[in-house]
């Protein structure tokens, strides 16, 4: 009896086959900015193609196609933020991986704000509730995109979002999430990192 009910339930989550590609979802989809200088004018750039990769030292890295704008800039000047985003942004993160900054000024047309950063000589966006300001350290050809690896020298975030002990408030900070061609919200926390081990008081 319970065997036949295990043969059920297997039945009932059939799988399919499809070709490979990137289903790995939700990411960020996140607004990096560079340029900013005397060479390159500021712009932004949609990047779902983000993530951590390193702890010591801080790592992250971003996967950009060699005819962006933004991919000259970057691997001209070695530097760019990675701006987090939320629900407010929407539209302009959407926008943003629309038009090119060759045509357009994306900072203008967006009315984001380009604010100082602490250590890279290129812009934070001063809406999104963390910039995280990096350095390239390595770029790695990969196929339709190349990578661009690159150490996290400066972290910038919202004090309206951090709480009366220190912690920033993801919660709280309607992050934007991005998977197969869509846009979600976050929802509740359900859990804290290592809960599934720890005894009760
Ligand atoms: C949600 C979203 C995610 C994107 N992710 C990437 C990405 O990871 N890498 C990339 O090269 N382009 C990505 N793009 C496309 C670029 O943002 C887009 O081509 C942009 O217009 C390039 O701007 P630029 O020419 O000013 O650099 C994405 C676009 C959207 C809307």
């Amino acid at each position: 009896m319970i065997e036949s009910k295990k043969m059920a339930n297997k039945k009932m989550i059939d799988k399919q086959s499809w070709k490979p590609g990137n289903v790995l979802a939700p990411v960020p989809a996140v607004l990096v900015s560079c340029g900013g200088n005397k060479k390159w004018k500021q712009n932004l750039i949609t990047i779902a193609w983000a993530g951590s990769i390193c702890s010591n030292p801080p790592m992250l890295s971003i996967s950009i196609r060699p005819e962006r704008h933004s991919y000259d800039i970057i691997s001209s000047t070695r530097e760019f933020v990675v701006n987090v985003t939320t629900e407010k942004q929407l539209k302009a993160v959407d926008w943003c991986g629309m038009v090119s900054g060759r045509d357009v000024n994306k900072f203008k047309r967006t009315k984001l704000t380009p604010a100082k950063a602490l250590k890279v000589d290129c812009p934070i966006v001063l809406e999104c509730p963390v910039n995280i300001e990096c350095r390239v350290r390595k770029i790695i050809k990969l196929g339709t995109h190349n990578m661009f690896l690159a150490e996290v020298i400066a972290v910038q975030v919202s004090s309206n979002l951090i709480d009366i002990r220190d912690k920033f408030r993801l919660d709280k900070s309607n992050l934007l999430a991005f998977g197969l061609g869509e846009y979600f919200k976050m929802g509740p926390r359900i859990g804290k990192f290592g809960f599934s081990v720890r005894k009760r008081k």
